[in-house]
């Protein structure tokens, strides 16, 4: 349990680390390299610890030291991953796609609901079908082959129905590899994509128009080794900048892209936040003492992030007015709605839209985490709060966020992780 003392005021400089979700792609494209990589800027989340348990299972042997990963994919010894492994993170299936590349059978179990929502992978399932892959759904596993036992995959044009980050980083991956030709339609465009498309082409892949609507890969024999350094997280630097906004503080943010974040700045200032520095690779936040209620429509990039939703709803359940939150990207992002209104926020509820009427205080209480965004925004709402809130469901903060207590305490919040063990002590 975290307890956090509420009205914080905050100030100082935050590190902001890697991206988790580029760091995840990347480390499911070490698979494609026949030497293996360097990846540096690797953030200490769980999340990252399960990526390494699932290349491990692989056969992938991987030295860490610091924020550095030495992944060794000389040799994958097996191409089945285990459902326990799976249904820790849904982001291990994208293994799928470059194992299946460079072993030509792949074998990962489905990830299951979260959450957050359904979260079904047809569109990763029907492009690797669209390079030939024979893939079919065997007892909750997905198992895909190439036609010719060890065989390639072969360039296709496809077209997805929806812009979805993990499809296009799937079908990019795997493409890499094929032979000829790969052309992807309607793809998603958010950096990490074309983060994993710059860690691709540092081994040697022919990608062009990543960070576009369409992306062109010409499959190569293999890729080489590289070392490569992560973009920073835009949702980690986000939550800060929120936790500046709520606390009334002023914050420096660095090292961070703010042209990844356009449409968060776009929303802060239209609420009243003040940005007071922004450089290629800084941003100075200024919190303002009033806040005015705005709409916020989540969309694939460059609309406003599905994953900076819940943090923003927390700024606005204290801005005046009434805000208009619509989550289009995942059918149940909302159920940290409940938990703020136990805080003393005013939102109402129907299907995915929340109408938040600003109040003029939050009181700290007891809260729970449904989801790694939802603990942030309950974090967020527990320093501007009155009095203590006592965060449970840690698991999910600890998913993404590398030292977000260390980090808010170092520019002046008052935080404490309590063990169960000493809870049940008390
Ligand atoms: C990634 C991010 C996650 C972010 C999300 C949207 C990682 C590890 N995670 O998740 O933090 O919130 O993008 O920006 O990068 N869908 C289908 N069929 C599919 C695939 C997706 O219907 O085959 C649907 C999903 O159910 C969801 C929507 O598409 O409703 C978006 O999902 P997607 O973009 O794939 O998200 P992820 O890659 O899982």
């Amino acid at each position: 349990m975290l307890k956090i003392s509420g009205r914080a005021q905050l100030s100082g400089h935050v590190p902001i680390g890697g991206a988790k979700n580029s760091t995840l792609a990347v480390m499911a494209a070490c698979l494609l390299s026949s030497d293996g990589c360097r990846l540096r800027n690797v953030p200490a989340i769980d999340d990252v610890d399960s990526m390494v348990q699932i290349l491990t299972s692989l056969g992938i042997k991987i030295k860490a030291d610091g924020s550095t990963l030495d992944i060794d994919t000389k040799h994958i010894g097996q191409s089945y991953v285990s459902y326990d492994l799976v249904s820790q993170m849904r982001a291990s299936f994208f293994v799928i796609g470059p194992l299946l590349a460079r072993m030509g059978v792949a074998r990962v179990p489905l990830p299951g609901g979260c959450a957050i929502g359904a979260r079904p992978v047809d569109l990763h399932v029907r492009g690797l079908q669209a390079m030939g892959a024979d893939v079919h759904i065997d007892r909750g596993v997905v198992q895909a082959y190439t036609r010719q036992p060890g065989g390639r995959l072969k360039g296709a044009k496809i077209y997805l129905d929806y812009p979805s980050v993990g499809a296009t980083e799937t079908l990019m991956m795997a493409a890499t590899l094929a032979d000829g030709e790969t052309i992807l339609e309607n793809v998603a465009q958010e950096p990490e994509v074309v983060d994993l498309a710059n860690f691709c082409r540092a081994m040697g892949a022919k990608i062009r128009g990543a960070g576009t609507k369409t992306i062109t890969i010409d499959g190569v024999q293999r890729l080489h080794t590289t070392d490569y350094s992560i973009i920073p997280d835009r949702i980690e630097a986000g939550t800060f900048m929120i936790a500046a906004a709520i606390t009334k503080s002023i914050i420096t943010l660095s090292p961070v892209i703010p042209d990844h974040l356009i449409a968060v700045i776009a929303k802060l200032q239209e609420v009243g936040v003040r940005v007071i520095e922004e450089a290629p690779n800084r941003l100075r936040v200024e919190g303002n003492h009033h806040y005015r209620g705005t709409d916020i429509e989540t969309l694939p990039y460059p609309g406003f992030p599905t994953d900076m939703q819940a943090q923003m709803m927390a700024l606005l359940t204290l801005s005046e007015g009434n805000s208009v939150v619509k989550e289009t990207v995942f059918e149940n992002r909302l159920q940290h709605v409940a938990e703020l209104c136990r805080m003393g926020a005013n939102i109402r509820l129907k299907g995915n839209i929340a109408v938040v009427t600003g109040v003029p205080n939050l009181s700290g209480a007891p809260v729970m985490a449904t989801d790694l965004r939802a603990s942030a925004a309950l974090v967020l709402a527990g320093l501007a709060a009155e009095g203590e809130t006592q965060l449970r469901g840690l698991q999910h903060l600890d998913r993404g966020y590398d030292q977000i207590e260390q980090k808010l305490r170092n520019l002046g919040a008052n935080l404490t992780r309590v063990s169960e063990s000493t809870l049940e002590q008390i």
